[in-house]
């Protein structure tokens, strides 16, 4: 008899439609996991030898969330059941087309690496699903990959959601000592989220901002003195920004273009040469097609190239066909 922590089949709560890139992506890593179940963003896998709580380490851009399954059952008291002892139960539901993360009341505490945690995951009608994983840094402290926030009505667009979600997901820390270029700035949401959090930033679009980022607008670079939260507007596309543009003191780069992953790329390792301070990049990647995750060992070797040390490619539950790619010194 196998052991609680190991298991036949391991599950992938993806977002749906992302089920086939998901498949790929596992194909491509040389994982040796084959499919098994599957249903609308819920892909289960087995393999040649038994799963253990390690096999979860395995980077699967397209996976939310991975867990070892311990099986399926009939109703949501017999799946918590099946879970036996562990501290945190969270709970994950397709519905509305999209997989849910449970979110009953205020965000739960964030867990500690190493934190056993059960999930349930409902995917109809008397059909529940009991999942294991281990927390780790840069999984999500959310059930189901899905933190549940909700955007300002303040914000000019989603990508506001998109920075929130990400900086929750890898727990990413912005500081007041931090400078943020974002190329692709326009209207305004990520430089949104970043002023109110007390970041100043630097956004780079030939398009027009929204009034509620300009109003903390400099007209000029040296405006933006330390220890105030600014946002200066250089009205260029990204390949025109020069060393000047940018000034001292950037931190961080961002990307939110609609370009290929190869245009962004190439722009991350131009500000990173004008930019020497840059410690880390987090980059929305737009793919025509969400198969092009296939190409992301292609995407890292870049990365490395440019000196990033972490790097993690990860679909958010706020994204459609797009990637949130973070790389960190
Ligand atoms: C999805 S929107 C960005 C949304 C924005 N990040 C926000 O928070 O509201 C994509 C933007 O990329 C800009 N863009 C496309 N190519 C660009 C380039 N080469 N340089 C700078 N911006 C570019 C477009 O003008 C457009 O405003």
């Amino acid at each position: 008899m196998m052991k609680r922590s190991e298991t036949e089949f391991l599950f992938a709560l993806t977002n749906p439609g992302t089920e086939k890139a998901l498949k790929l992506e596992v194909e491509t890593m040389g994982l040796g996991w084959r499919l098994s179940y599957q249903r609308r963003g819920f892909v289960t896998f087995k393999a040649d030898t038994p799963f253990t709580l390690d096999s979860l380490d395995a980077e699967v851009a397209c996976a939310r969330r991975l867990c070892l399954s311990l099986g399926k059952s009939a109703t949501r008291e017999e799946a918590v059941a099946r879970l036996g002892e562990v501290p945190v139960v969270h709970h994950a539901r397709f519905h509305d087309r999209k997989m849910q993360g449970g979110h009953d009341g205020p965000a739960p505490a964030r867990p500690k690496p190493g934190d056993l945690i059960g999930t349930v995951v409902e995917l109809g009608e008397g059909e529940f699903w009991s999942g294991l994983h281990r927390h780790a840094p840069f999984l999500s402290p959310d059930p189901a990959g899905d933190s549940g926030i909700v955007m300002t009505e303040r914000s000019p667009s989603r990508a506001w959601l998109k920075l929130e979600e990400g900086a929750r997901f890898f727990d990413l820390d912005f500081t007041a000592k931090d400078v943020v270029v974002e190329v692709g700035c326009a209207p305004g949401g990520v430089v949104l989220a970043l002023l109110d959090r007390g970041v100043p930033v630097i956004g780079v679009d030939p398009a027009k901002m929204a009034d509620v980022v300009m109003a903390s607008a400099v007209a000029n670079r040296e405006e933006g003195l330390p220890g105030r939260t600014w946002f200066h507007h250089c009205r260029k596309p990204a390949a025109l920004v020069s060393k000047r543009d940018l000034g001292q003191g950037v931190t961080w780069f961002m990307s939110d273009m609609n370009q290929s992953p190869e245009v962004v790329l190439k722009e991350c390792a131009r500000f990173c040469k004008m930019a020497p301070g840059i410690r880390g990049a987090l980059m929305t990647l737009k793919l025509t097609d969400p198969a092009q995750v296939a190409e992301k060992a292609g995407w890292f070797a870049t990365l490395r190239e440019m000196g990033f040390r972490k790097i993690r490619l990860q679909q958010l539950a706020v994204h459609h066909k797009e990637l949130a790619l973070l790389a960190m010194r």
